[in-house]
């Protein structure tokens, strides 16, 4: 019997028979604010699970080491179990987001060198942005982790653009985390998909995340099933 081991913003978690394994469930509804608006969103779940298991699909084959083991059924997917870091690592490839409101740049600038960026994962403190002598202070991860970390992401980072680029998509900056495998293994794990990255046409800027649910701009879905039909498009 499947029980129930955690609750997220947008995803379940449950127990299988191997102790090493979750099934994950991709739930519909959309938050913002760190979960403070939260809102039923119709089939954001099962497109989400199938962009984020074709994207995790692709990093596997192209040699990342991640949680990802395969894609159940259209809003379940099983993965390794993982002890996760208490970080979130983000990569920016231009401005936006609290990036473009903290140095008031130009939206969409392009940086020549993507940017990364901590932030300690803590609902309570709105997840503050973190340096390496505070995360090392908090004993939070050694200097060998992040920078195995830091690899890791901005490898990730390369391979996400060229995976976007084909679907004509823009990866303008996204989030992920880190976590010990059962073999104790630091991987990537968590979740990549519209909800955590920002994206956008390459031709018309046209916004298709998390960011239109964000600001109120549209119908959240349409550039999620965009970004879900152009993607399987692209990987055929
Ligand atoms: O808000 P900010 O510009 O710092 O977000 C950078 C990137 O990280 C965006 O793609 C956003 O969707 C993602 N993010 C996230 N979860 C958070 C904070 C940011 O997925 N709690």
């Amino acid at each position: 019997m499947a029980t129930l081991i955690n609750e997220g913003k947008a995803k379940q978690l449950f127990t299988t028979d191997d102790p090493n394994i979750i099934q994950v469930h991709y739930l519909n509804q959309a938050t913002a604010l760190n979960g403070k608006r939260k809102e039923p969103v119709a089939d954001k779940g099962v497109v989400n699970n199938q962009i984020d298991s074709l994207i995790f699909n692709y990093l596997n084959q192209q040699g990342i080491a991640t949680h990802f083991i395969k894609q159940l059924s259209p809003s379940d997917q099983l993965v390794k179990k993982m002890k996760m870091v208490r970080l979130e690592v983000v990569v920016r490839n231009y401005a936006s987001g609290s990036f473009q409101r903290k140095f008031d740049t130009e939206y969409l600038l392009k940086f020549d060198e993507p940017v990364q960026e901590f932030y300690y994962k803590s609902d309570r403190l709105d997840d503050p942005f973190i340096n390496d002598s505070q995360i090392h202070a908090l004993q939070i991860a050694t200097p060998e982790q992040l920078s195995t970390m830091r690899d890791q992401v901005f490898k990730i980072n390369q391979l996400l653009n060229q995976l976007f680029a084909k679907a004509g998509i823009t990866l303008v900056d996204f989030k992920v985390e880190f976590g010990f495998d059962p073999d104790g293994n630091l991987i990537l794990g968590d979740e990549i998909s519209p909800d955590s990255c920002r994206l956008v046409d390459s031709q018309t800027h046209a916004s298709l995340d998390k960011d239109v649910f964000r600001k109120h701009t549209g119908n959240v879905m349409d550039g999620y099933r965009t970004v879900l039909s152009r993607l399987e498009a692209t990987v055929k």
